[in-house]
């Protein structure tokens, strides 16, 4: 393939899968838990409820084999035409043996390879990145793109500060050269691993490897200081979305949707006032998700695809741990 050719393949998102496990968290079961209540959850955060999967025989791989599945069967995709599949996660099955090659080995893309991707809450936008770079390039045709997080498996649940927030649950999309004008069109990816300790798991690592030590202080599980993170975040989500609409010279009335990581309600309001969107243009699913981490963007695409139609603009802005953070500018594909 010549240059001039290659320059002429446009990635596209051509299909989208998603998976919640059943058991539902409520914040009233919360209240149960922890010193918290309803009111202050839901006027804090958006967050009404989130699922978890409670087997705890199950993994992150089952949720990301399940949005995997949902996405073949319901586009009869044959998963050995996959050149590639990436789970972005926090939470792999294990720290050593990517939770990609397994997922690729059980849902039968035999022909893939795979590899998992750690960017916390940005991982699904910094992967969609490396899709359309692949597809672009003429290398790949057909990359799955997966974000799946078992948060419940790292959460203290008697910290109040964290449980109430997050959620599991996995989703996927497909990239492949697009089949008309429309795709990827704009990325701004950033990070600044200065604040890397606001938002983190400490131990277990090689920094502070597995002791009795560790164990005791809590040290496995995420840590989040709130008010460090959400003063980054609802700054920065607004920074770059507000970029990517300026240089593609692109107004708020243009967008069709904003397609937001969901941490905090507030962080999504403030970014959506920002760049002047209505109501109805900005995507919301945290109030009975929670914040899955890497699943929220493509089960928002998986909530929502039906709404969609070619030539829509979709917006995507996202901010976590690291920190990590980014805003995309994609034109819809497809009609389902
Ligand atoms: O997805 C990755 C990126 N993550 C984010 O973007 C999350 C960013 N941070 C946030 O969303 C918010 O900071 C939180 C939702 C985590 C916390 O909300 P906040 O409005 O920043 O609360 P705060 O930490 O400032 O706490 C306010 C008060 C404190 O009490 P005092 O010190 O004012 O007496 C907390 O102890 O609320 C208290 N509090 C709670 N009260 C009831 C903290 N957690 C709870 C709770 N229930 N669950």
């Amino acid at each position: 393939m010549n240059l001039e050719e290659n320059k002429r393949i446009k990635a596209a998102i051509t299909a989208v899968g998603g998976y919640v496990p059943e058991t539902i968290l409520s914040n009233q079961d919360l209240e149960k838990m922890v010193d918290t209540n309803d009111a202050w959850i839901t006027s804090r955060t958006g967050i009404k409820e989130r699922r978890i999967l409670k087997d705890n025989q199950k993994a992150t791989s089952y949720l990301a084999i399940k949005a995997a599945e949902n996405l073949l069967s319901k586009n009869a995709i044959d998963p050995t035409s996959l050149d590639l599949l990436i789970v972005a996660t926090v939470t792999p099955d294990m720290p050593v043996a990517a939770t990609a090659a397994y997922v690729a080995s059980e849902i039968g893309a035999t022909n893939a390879f795979a590899f998992d991707l750690n960017a916390a809450c940005s991982g699904f936008l910094y992967g969609m990145s490396i899709c359309a770079s692949y597809i672009r390039s003429g290398q790949y045709k057909r990359i799955l793109l997966i974000g799946a997080d078992k948060m419940s498996s790292i959460v203290d649940y008697t910290d109040r500060t964290t449980c109430i927030i997050f959620g599991d649950g996995g989703g996927a999309v497909l990239f492949e050269p697009s089949p008309n004008e429309f795709g990827w069109e704009d990325e701004y990816l950033r990070s600044d691993g200065t604040e890397r300790m606001s938002l983190s798991i400490k131990a277990g690592g090689s920094l502070y490897p597995t002791t009795q030590n560790t164990l005791d202080s809590g040290w496995h599980n995420i840590h989040q200081e709130g008010k460090v993170v959400f003063k980054f975040a609802v700054s920065e989500m607004a920074n770059v979305a507000e970029k990517i609409l300026v240089r593609n010279h692109l107004k708020g009335s243009d967008i069709d949707y904003l397609v937001p990581h969901q941490a905090n309600k507030r962080i999504v309001d403030a970014t959506a006032q920002r760049l002047n969107l209505s109501e109805e243009k900005v995507l919301m699913n945290i109030s009975h998700y929670g914040n899955t981490t890497a699943a929220t963007l493509p089960l928002l695409l998986n909530d929502f695809e039906s709404k969609f139609t070619p030539g829509d603009k979709l917006i995507f802005a996202a901010f976590g741990g690291g920190f990590t953070w980014g805003a995309a500018y994609l034109t819809w594909a497809y009609k389902n």
